[in-house]
């Protein structure tokens, strides 16, 4: 579901999860999703000095990439992101909207219509952008929000295409071309 053509961590069979793809997908997972290797980022983010250097106090939990405490408790508040958006926007916020194209769980079209629809003026064609001599996706600029896509990454963008991404970010945090 993450990534349209990564193999599925520890295999189908165990797994079963190209069975369940789509018929699954809004259950609420226990643990870890299906097909998801998040061992690395579980160790490191738990690591001591690191919570340390994240100021994370020693009162609160492990980090998890699904927590069931809150999945169990959490209720959606907000049906759409688009007046959050809008308002930030006004306030002269630039904002970077990405989406890896291959990501199935939040498909990149979703992420297109709801920029497009936030009424801001298209300030670039829809045009490639460039890492290593190669098209790393493409992107269009909306005044002071950008939507991008990241070519052939799945869900976790900085985890499986971490060359593109941090110059996605760094042009971002340096407002400077894509
Ligand atoms: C998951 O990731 C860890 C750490 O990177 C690795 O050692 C392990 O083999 C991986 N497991 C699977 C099932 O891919
Ligand atoms: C973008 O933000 C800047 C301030 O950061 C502001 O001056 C400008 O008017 C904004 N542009 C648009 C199109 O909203």
């Amino acid at each position: 579901t993450y990534a349209l053509y990564l193999d599925c961590a520890g295999g189908v069979t165990s797994q079963r999860a190209m069975m369940h793809l789509f018929r699954n997908f809004r259950k609420h997972w226990e643990g870890v999703p299906p097909c998801i290797n998040s061992t690395a980022q579980i160790n490191w983010l738990n690591r001591g000095d690191v919570r340390k250097a994240l100021h994370i106090p020693d009162v609160l939990p492990p980090w998890d990439i699904c927590s069931d405490v809150v999945g169990s408790q959490y209720h959606t508040i907000y049906e759409t992101m688009k007046d959050v958006y809008e308002k930030l926007l006004a306030l002269g916020l630039r904002a970077l909207v990405y989406n890896g194209d291959t990501d199935m769980a939040c498909n990149f079209l979703g992420d297109q219509w709801f920029v497009e629809q936030l009424g801001q003026k298209a300030s670039t064609q829809y045009q490639p952008w460039i890492y290593d001599n190669q098209i790393a996706g493409f992107y269009q600029q909306f005044g002071n929000i950008t939507f991008l896509t990241v070519k052939g990454a799945g869900h976790m963008v900085p985890q499986w295409a971490p060359g593109p991404s941090l110059q996605m970010l760094q042009s971002f945090l340096s407002n400077k071309p894509y």
